[in-house]
């Protein structure tokens, strides 16, 4: 009989009303009045380069054919040279998701542990759990430790078993990210102890400023890329894994799609980054005018704050704490407005009932919404 892993997902908070998470996100996806606050996902990108870079793949009905299983050259040149990282090695993937779960795969022996945040991208936590003894969710919801994970977290709670910390730069939920002095001393206690960093930089581009940990650690770090966010292609499953030759390497013998990564959303991805320079100025200034919005709405509002502001990823976290409401029935509440975003819980195990995430790569006009019913949503919950 099937027997459920040890390290199985359960579907946790399935919104009321749907039997499973994919119903819900099913509904979410055929109603197109939905305002998209709750994945981190960009709906901003209005000119056609990367449409047009698909486009063209479709025409020459090339997709009958498989590509090269790694990648094509021509996307990983790019990649590197996106990152600046051009001596290193590369591997093209379905998603960061996939790296992330090849990256634990290669690395992590079972007498292991794992070094990550609460709250997280608990996904990580859940590949890491699948290859080692332990995974250790060090809890930064405190500004004492800026939340973040920091070196001297790291150091506190690491032991002779610990092999991989975890840093998503900048932190999807809370927007924090690092310094080069913090990622400097990072690539230190990696190369000190012989351990390895997955350096996440999923959201790098939405920054203010970013630093690559490769830089300073390439025989110790794994960089994990994506191009569902800056480039707003979630939909298309398309990402790279950026380490060394012998990592790399590694990987090449464990993958699991052998026969190579979608080829249009590979076309998608090198237009998106011969394109970059014409489009990134004006996402990314978008974005951070939408987050000054949310801020001056949030000042006026009894009892909530934004968790870590300014926010240098496109989603930032509210604290309601203060206010008694679940931040899931807010989240509920703010659905039946047809604005998506996500209770804490999906990203915090510890701290998820204090904060509502919210990401604002979306046009200013839908923000204005957010911003009218956010107040009101409070105000009725709170009384209840
Ligand atoms: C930190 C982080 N890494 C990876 C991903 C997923 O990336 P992809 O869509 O490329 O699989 C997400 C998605 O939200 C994320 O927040």
């Amino acid at each position: 009989m099937f027997k459920e892993k040890k390290y199985g997902r359960t579907a946790k908070n399935i919104p009321k009303g749907f039997n499973s998470a994919n119903d819900f996100f099913e509904y979410l996806f055929n109603n197109k009045d939905i305002i998209w606050m709750g994945q981190n996902t960009n709906h901003l990108h209005e000119e056609d380069y990367i449409y047009n870079g698909m486009a063209e793949c479709l025409k020459s009905r090339e997709y009958s054919k498989y590509p090269p299983s790694e990648g094509f050259s021509e996307l990983k040149k790019l990649i590197l040279n996106d990152l600046n990282l051009n001596d290193s090695d590369i591997l093209i993937s379905s998603g960061g998701t996939d790296s992330l779960y090849l990256a634990m795969n290669v690395i992590l022996e079972p007498q292991h542990n794992v070094i990550t945040s609460d709250p997280g991208y608990l996904i990580i936590d859940n590949f890491a759990s699948r290859f080692a003894n332990d995974v250790i969710q060090v809890p930064i919801y405190s500004e004492e430790c800026d939340y973040k994970l920091t070196p001297k977290l790291v150091k506190e709670n690491m032991n002779e078993n610990t092999k991989v910390i975890i840093l998503v730069d900048p932190l999807n939920p809370l927007g924090t990210s690092y310094t080069s002095k913090e990622i400097e001393e990072f690539a230190k206690i990696a190369i000190e102890n012989d351990i390895y960093l997955i350096h996440d930089v999923t959201y790098k581009d939405f920054a203010r400023e970013h630093h690559s940990i490769a830089n300073y650690a390439p025989n110790n770090s794994i960089t994990i890329y994506s191009f569902s966010k800056i480039f707003g292609m979630a939909g298309l499953r398309i990402g790279a894994m950026i380490s060394n030759h012998d990592i790399i390497s590694g990987v090449k013998t464990i993958i699991i799609n052998d026969l190579g990564t979608n080829i249009v959303a590979q076309a998608g991805a090198i237009a998106g980054l011969k394109s970059k320079d014409k489009w990134l100025d004006d996402v990314v200034k978008t974005t951070r005018n939408n987050q000054r919005l949310i801020k001056s709405m949030i000042d006026n509002v009894d009892d909530v704050f934004i968790v870590n502001y300014p926010s240098d990823g496109n989603m930032l976290a509210i604290d309601i704490e203060k206010t008694g409401i679940n931040s899931e029935e807010l989240a509920e509440y703010l659905l039946d407005k047809n604005i998506f975003t996500r209770g804490g819980n999906y990203t915090s195990p510890n701290f998820g009932d204090k904060y509502l995430r919210v990401s604002f790569s979306i046009p200013e006009k839908e923000v204005k919404i957010f911003n009218q019913e956010f107040p009101k949503a409070i105000e009725i919950l709170r009384t209840k």
